[in-house]
């Protein structure tokens, strides 16, 4: 089977109620991103951090993975499917993806702030963390979430991954975040590149077949007429 690489982002999960970060005045669910999803905002209110996350997390437990989720699971019929994803939910594998790389942490997972940086995950039914909840070494958990500034631990698998596509599909995503944004660079010559996304990104090398359409939409093109065996 040919290995097909999926690139997500924001726009992935759009159509599942979940806001993208850039398509609204550069606020995040009221939030600035950099008060929310930094170091810096975790030492100066950490409190408010939590809350704002296991908001995300209520949120996320109430939504359900979107027709394009779930076009994505039914392609591992026919590919080798692996997915990179740069969004925190689970709705891939929700939805049955059964290769989902989180390059920028996990919304159900909590970590350590030890020196360790344990992670454990998160139950459905106690969807919080709260300031005083500790590791069993005595550290305060954290979400499980990579904020700017902070290095991407899993950056060297997702090149990996990248440079063995011999299709990559990009779906719902700026292209302003690095190290993720430059991804595709690692593709292999001879890659087939497509570009999902229903606004206009910047920017992009010709070689790439873009999409421009919704989620959904695009990846039901993509498997109609772009993807016949
Ligand atoms: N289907 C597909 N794409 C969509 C849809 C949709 N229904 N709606 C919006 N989009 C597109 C937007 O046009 C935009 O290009 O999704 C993209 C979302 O871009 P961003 O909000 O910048 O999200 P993303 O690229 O995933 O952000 C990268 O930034 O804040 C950090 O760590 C966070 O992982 C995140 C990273």
């Amino acid at each position: 089977m040919k290995k097909l690489v999926v690139l997500t982002g924001a726009g992935m999960s759009a159509e599942s109620g979940i806001s993208t970060f850039r398509d609204s005045n550069g606020l995040w669910e009221n939030h600035r991103v950099e008060d929310v999803a930094s170091p810096e905002g975790w030492y100066k209110d950490m409190e408010m951090v939590l809350d704002f996350y296991n908001q995300r997390r209520a949120q996320l437990i109430d939504c359900t993975p979107n027709a394009g989720h779930q076009l994505l699971a039914e392609l591992e019929a026919d590919f080798d499917v692996q997915i990179v994803t740069q969004n925190v939910d689970n709705l891939h594998e929700r939805a049955g993806s059964s290769n989902v790389l989180h390059l920028h942490g996990e919304l159900m997972k909590a970590r350590s702030t030890g020196s360790g940086g344990e992670v454990y995950d998160i139950t459905h039914s106690q969807p919080i963390i709260k300031k005083g909840d500790l590791c069993p070494k005595g550290f305060q958990l954290r979400p499980h979430i990579v904020w700017f500034g902070e290095a991407v631990p899993e950056i060297e698998n997702a090149i990996r991954i990248v440079q063995r596509a011999e299709i990559l599909v990009i779906i719902g995503t700026s292209l302003k975040v690095y190290p993720a944004a430059s991804l595709m660079n690692y593709a292999p010559q001879g890659c087939l590149i497509y570009l999902i996304d229903p606004n206009e990104i910047s920017n992009l090398p010709s070689s790439i077949t873009v999409i421009r359409k919704g989620a959904s939409e695009g990846i039901l093109e993509l498997k109609t007429k772009y993807l016949k065996q």
